[in-house]
């Protein structure tokens, strides 16, 4: 065991890295324009009221335009969307530039290829150290059609990895 006071920034982010997840793109409509970024720490929080969750760094330039709409998507990525993935973590460069995308009905760009998306309204933000946590309340969610043979861009140990085995409970 490691004495928590003595762990390094490092140290702790590759510990936490063993924990695998899924990738996602937070994305929002500002003034008629897309703006989104990759995130990898979404995960659900309640079934009733249907809440899910994220956090997001301070130092981010994208949620604070998102925030006053009060109203983003989630973008549950494929393992086609690798690049996608990388693009949006970029700064200085045109993330929506190679990536198809159409309008939610809550007015929400939903890039195409992913498995899922989810429009959902803010319901909370808690501050947690460099991090905001940001809740929302899901609106609607609906997938690709035709599409069932899409499979998840998984995060793990610093590298993306795509599922090969399925097993039942
Ligand atoms: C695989 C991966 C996962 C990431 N997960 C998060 C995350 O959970 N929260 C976060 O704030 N940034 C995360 N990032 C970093 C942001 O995508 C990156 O800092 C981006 O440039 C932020 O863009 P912005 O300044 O437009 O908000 C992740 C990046 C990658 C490549």
């Amino acid at each position: 065991m490691m004495d928590m006071s003595s762990i390094d920034a490092r140290t702790f982010r590759d510990a936490l890295g063993h924990y695998a997840s899924g990738i996602t793109i937070i994305s929002g409509m500002v003034e008629g324009e897309p703006v989104g970024f990759t995130c990898q720490s979404f995960y659900s929080v309640s079934t009733e009221p249907p809440l899910v969750s994220f956090s997001v760094m301070k130092s981010s330039t994208s949620w604070p335009k998102i925030r006053p709409v009060r109203n983003f998507a989630v973008n549950l990525l494929s393992w086609d969307q690798l690049e996608i993935s990388n693009t949006f973590a970029k700064a200085a460069v045109d993330r929506w530039a190679k990536v198809g995308w159409t309008e939610s009905a809550h007015g929400n760009p939903l890039i195409e290829g992913a498995l899922f998306w989810l429009d959902c309204e803010t319901y909370a933000e808690h501050e947690a150290g460099d991090h905001t946590i940001v809740i929302g309340r899901v609106r609607y969610l609906c997938r690709p059609a035709d599409r069932n043979d899409l499979s998840p861009l998984i995060f793990y140990k610093g590298s993306y990895r795509q599922l090969s085995e399925t097993r039942g409970l």
